[in-house]
C-alpha cells in the first residue's frame, strides 16, 4: 500500500500549527500559541495575523523535522480555509498555496469545525455514527450530528458569545488574566455552586441554540454589589462555581435536548472547555450514552486535526489540482 503523508496547516484563530500525518499516523503537531493577546484579555485580529506570519515557517519546518521527513514525501496539503480571522486565514491559506505550488501537490481544503469533530478519530476509542458532537471551544459552542465521517448537520449553536468566550468575560470581571475558563475552574473548587444564582439556557424546548449574553451583565452586578460590601476576595470560590455551574447547566440542558431528540450512540466533547472539571463530573453522571473526549492537544486548535479531516476528503477524491488552487480564498464564514 501506499503511504499518504499529509502535511496540514492551522491557522484560524490565535494558534498557528502544524501536523504531519502518515496513514492516519500523527508523526508530527506542532502549535505556537501566541501570548501577545494576554495584555488585551482577547485576541487582537491584527496582532494574529502578524505572529502567524513570523511562526508559519518554523512551525512547518519543526513539522516536518520532528515527523523525520522531507517536503518531497508528502503527497497533499490540507489547510484552514474557515471559519476564523480573514486575517489569520489569509497567512495560512497563502503558505498552503505556495507551498502546494512549489512542490507541486494536491491541495485539501478543510472546514476547521468539520476538524474538531473529526479530532475523535485520530486516537482510539472512537466514537459509533450516528452521534452528537458538543464543540465548545473560546470561539465557538455547537452541538453537531455526526451522521459519518463528512456527513455532519448543525443543529445548535451560540447565537452570542461561546462557553469559552462566557468563561473568558466573566473571568475578565472577577480580575482573572486571559484567558480565564482554567482560573474559574480552578477558584471554584471548594466553592458553593448556588451561592450565586445565574440565568440559564433558552428556555425554548424546540431549540438548540445557546445564549451566553445575559451572564455577564448578571455577574457584573454581583461583582459591584460584593465589591461595594468588601467580600469579593471572600466570595471568590463561591462566585467561580456560581459562574461555571450556570455555564455547564446551559450546556447541558441543550446537550440532554438533543440526546433526547436524536437517536445517538455516542456524545463527543472537543474544544477547550472540553477541559473544564464540572462539565466533566456532569456529565460522567448525567450522560445516558459514552461520553469521548480526544487527548487535550486534540480538543484546542491544532494541525493534527486538520490533517485527519484532510485523509478523509483526500480519500473522497476532495482534493484540488493545481488550476483551481490558483482562485482558491480564504473563507471567514463558509457553510458548515
Ligand atoms: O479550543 P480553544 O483553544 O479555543 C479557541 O482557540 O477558540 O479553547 C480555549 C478556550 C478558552 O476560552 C479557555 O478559557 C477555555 O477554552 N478553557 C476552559 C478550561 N480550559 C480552557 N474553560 C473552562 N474550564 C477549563 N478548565
Ligand atoms: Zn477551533
Amino acid at each position: 500500500m501506499q503511504n499518504i503523508s499529509i502535511l496540514a496547516i492551522e491557522s484560524s484563530c490565535d494558534d498557528t500549527s502544524a501536523a504531519v500525518v502518515v496513514n492516519g499516523k500523527v508523526l508530527s503537531n506542532v502549535t505556537a500559541s501566541q501570548q501577545v493577546h494576554e495584555a488585551f484579555g482577547g485576541v487582537v485580529p491584527e496582532l494574529a495575523s502578524r505572529a502567524h506570519q513570523q511562526n508559519i515557517v518554523p512551525v512547518v519546518d519543526k513539522a516536518l523535522k520532528d515527523a523525520g521527513i522531507n517536503k518531497q514525501q508528502l503527497n497533499a496539503i490540507a489547510f484552514t480555509r474557515g471559519p476564523g480571522l480573514i486575517g489569520s486565514l489569509l497567512v495560512g491559506t497563502s503558505f498552503a498555496k505556495g507551498f502546494a505550488l512549489a512542490l507541486g501537490l494536491p491541495i485539501i481544503t478543510v472546514n476547521h469545525m468539520q476538524a474538531h469533530v473529526l479530532a475523535h478519530f485520530i486516537d482510539e476509542p472512537v466514537p459509533n455514527f450516528p452521534f452528537l458532537c458538543l464543540t465548545v471551544s473560546g470561539g465557538h459552542t455547537q452541538i453537531v450530528l455526526v451522521k459519518d465521517y463528512l456527513n455532519m448537520e448543525l443543529v445548535g449553536e451560540s447565537i452570542d458569545d461561546a462557553a469559552g468566550e462566557a468563561f473568558d468575560k466573566t473571568a475578565k470581571l472577577m480580575g482573572f488574566p486571559y484567558p480565564g475558563g482554567v482560573w474559574i475552574d480552578r477558584t471554584s473548587k471548594g466553592g458553593d455552586p448556588k451561592a450565586f444564582s445565574f440565568p440559564v439556557a433558552l428556555p425554548q424546548k424546540d431549540t438548540f441554540d445557546f445564549s451566553f449574553s445575559g451572564l455577564k451583565t448578571a455577574v457584573s452586578l454581583v461583582i459591584a454589589e460584593l465589591k461595594k460590601s468588601n467580600r469579593l476576595d471572600r466570595e471568590i470560590s463561591n462566585l467561580c462555581a456560581s459562574v461555571q455551574e450556570a455555564i455547564v447547566e446551559n450546556l447541558w440542558r441543550k446537550i440532554a435536548l438533543a440526546i433526547s431528540r436524536f437517536n445517538c450512540r455516542s456524545l463527543a466533547i472537543v474544544g477547550g472547555v472540553a477541559a473544564n472539571s464540572r462539565l466533566r463530573e456532569k456529565l460522567s453522571s448525567d450522560c445516558p450514552v459514552p461520553v469521548f473526549f480526544p487527548k487535550h492537544e486534540y480538543c484546542t486548535d491544532n494541525g493534527a486535526m486538520i490533517a485527519a479531516a484532510g485523509a478523509f476528503r483526500l480519500a473522497r477524491g476532495q482534493s484540488l489540482s493545481l488550476d483551481q488552487l490558483l482562485s482558491l480564498n480564504a473563507i471567514p464564514y463558509p457553510e458548515f
